[in-house]
């Protein structure tokens, strides 16, 4: 089969990384029989530089005809000024907002192998496999008000985390869909004994739960669950949250797994579909990493997997995307690691002979 593929880079070890992702997808494309044509984008920094916006038009519009988008990251020092009237980190944001992406699924769990790679007690995290579904396109990040201004006593600025019913209800939907394939155990994350926004959250969740009764819904506070995630996180399955809650609570899940560099994302329009193919776009959870960038470190699992849940969910591709997965687990299971999650007795790897490892796997050899 033949797909059509968004591929931007963006910044910092974004560029390292995307490129061993690519590498695994060609692996996988010659191993299968498709062909996997990329259409190479600018976003972020890099944009900025060589355009003047963040998300050039041409960006958006060339996403908007792939089948599916994979991004690196975003963001560095360079662009790093606070009156700066541009920022990479809006080329990202406007790309999902206009792609219509509300839906951030950040699956976080721990390979066997690596329960000694964090910092947390193996007996804690042993056996986690958890998802967040992270509401994407609304909240503080997008919320109006949102600006700086003078006035006689000084600057003030304000954002506001704003949400209508129908946000809410879209993104919960997807956190019943997600339960109901799983455990059957939904966690509502919010902060509805102070924020009036949590408190419509809370209110909308419990009137879809009633479409969902075989589906067990727990509401619970974001400071207990930033708790709970380090104190017993087997005890999450589905978690749905807001935005912010998310972004935060999604690096803090990620220390569970041993780094940042082990964890992929799928950003949707709607609730994945076994068999379906939704347009979506795929990225690690971590940053640009500049001080990272063009050395060779940088741990490409991230992106490797984010690769995987592209085939999954937006192509169909389910056999290939466990390809992928398995060339992760028996590189990891053989010891190899890149220095992010190294340990005694483990064989040290780079960025690209990390690439290079997955790929000949994926490949057959
Ligand atoms: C993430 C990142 C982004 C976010 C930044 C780069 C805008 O931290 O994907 O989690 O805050 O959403
Ligand atoms: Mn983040």
């Amino acid at each position: 089969m033949k797909f059509e593929l968004a591929v931007l880079p963006g910044d910092g070890i974004g560029v390292d990384v995307t490129t061993e992702a690519v590498k695994v997808l060609q692996a996988t494309g010659e191993r299968f029989g498709h062909t996997f044509n990329r259409h190479h984008g600018l976003v972020g920094g890099i944009a900025i530089d060589q355009t003047g916006e963040a998300l050039p038009k041409e960006t958006l519009k060339m996403c908007r005809g792939a089948q599916a988008v994979l991004l690196g990251a975003v963001g560095g020092p360079k662009w790093d000024d606070p009156r700066a009237r541009v920022r990479p980190e809006d080329g990202l944001l406007a790309l999902r907002k206009g792609l219509g992406l509300f839906a951030n699924l950040r699956p976080v769990k721990v390979f066997p192998m690596l329960t000694n790679s964090s910092n947390l007690k193996p007996e804690i995290i042993e056996g986690v496999d958890f998802i967040f579904v992270r509401e994407l396109t609304g909240g503080l990040y997008f919320g109006k008000p949102k600006r700086q201004w003078q006035t006689s006593r000084g600057r003030r600025a304000v954002d506001s985390m704003a949400y209508s019913e129908q946000e809410i209800e879209r993104i919960v939907r997807v956190g019943f869909e997600l339960a109901r394939g799983r455990q059957k155990k939904l966690v509502s994350v919010d902060k509805a004994n102070v924020l009036e926004s949590s408190r419509l959250w809370r209110q909308v969740a419990m009137e879809v739960a009633e479409e969902y009764p075989d589906i067990e819904l727990e509401h619970m506070l974001v400071d207990a669950c930033a708790m709970r995630l380090i104190q017993n996180p087997r005890y999450l399955d589905v978690v749905v949250t807001e935005n912010t809650f998310g972004d935060i609570l999604t690096d803090e899940a990620s220390m569970l797994a041993g780094s940042m560099g082990m964890l992929p994302s799928a950003s949707l329009a709607g609730a994945p579909r076994e068999g379906t193919s939704t347009f979506g776009l795929y990225e690690p959870i971590h940053g640009s990493a500049p001080r990272r960038a063009g050395l060779n470190m940088a741990n490409p699992i991230a992106a490797i997997l984010s690769v995987a849940m592209m085939l999954r969910y937006s192509l169909s591709l389910t056999k290939e995307a466990q390809t992928i997965e398995a060339a992760v687990e028996q590189s990891l299971n053989e010891g190899y690691r890149t220095y992010d999650i190294m340990s005694e007795d483990k064989t040290k790897l780079g960025t690209k002979e990390m690439g290079d490892l997955i790929a000949g796997k994926v490949g057959g050899q």
